[in-house]
């Protein structure tokens, strides 16, 4: 007779990381930023054409910031490449458990970006491209909380919601919320659909954000 089995399949993870390194380089991230915002005024020029409904009351870079070559910003990018290897392996665990040797990956960073969020800036629910993306928290304040500042996600399923225990974790939780803290990344598969909170706080929200390709290294 056959084994019973449950398969775990469409896992949907979200991950929070936290950088140890980030207070050595929170002061040169932020000098950065603001030299690139000197720099570039206008910011991301996709979001200039399509308007600031969306997206308002900040200021977003451009999506290539990884080609500034900034030497903390580089430091993140590390960083982050590891979160998003660490969510790729645990994903695909069974695939790689089952490889002959082991395997090598390359990370690549597609995209990067800072926003900068004025006073109740607002970023509303949008996904990227890519395997993974990400969210890191470069400044936000103590004050942060579920209602000031987090990052949210949607439910990525469009049935209705059932409410009995056995649908729980999948169906009736609508949203995931995840509080914003300096020097923590939240990672998760680029499909899911999140937004941000309006921030109220002293202190500017600063984030940074990215997309990647994860690429097994055949040779
Ligand atoms: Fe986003």
């Amino acid at each position: 007779m056959s084994e019973n089995k449950i398969h775990n399949m469409w896992p949907v993870q979200i991950g929070e990381f936290y950088n140890p390194e980030h207070d050595a380089i929170k002061n040169e991230l932020l000098n950065f930023f603001k030299e690139y915002e000197n720099k570039y005024p206008e910011g991301n020029p996709h979001r200039k054409a399509k308007g600031e409904y969306e997206n308002y009351n900040l200021y977003e870079s451009s999506y290539s910031v990884h080609q500034e070559k900034n030497s903390a910003f580089n430091k993140l990018l590390k960083f982050i490449s590891q979160g998003f290897m660490a969510m790729s392996n645990n994903s695909n665990k069974k695939l790689i458990d089952n490889m002959e040797q082991k395997p090598k990956f390359n990370v690549e960073i597609t995209e990067s970006w800072f926003i900068r969020y004025n006073k109740g800036g607002v970023v509303f629910p949008h996904n990227h491209g890519g395997s993974y993306s990400c969210v890191y928290y470069v400044q936000i304040g103590k004050d942060s909380k579920k209602i000031n500042g987090s990052t949210y996600f949607l439910k990525p399923y469009t049935a209705g919601s059932n409410i009995d225990f056995g649908s729980q974790t999948y169906s009736t939780d609508l949203t995931a919320i995840m509080e914003g803290q300096e020097g923590k990344l939240v990672v998760w598969p680029s499909y899911l659909y999140h937004g941000s909170h309006p921030y109220s706080g002293e202190e500017n929200r600063i984030i940074v954000s990215a997309n990647s390709k994860i690429d097994l290294i055949t040779n």
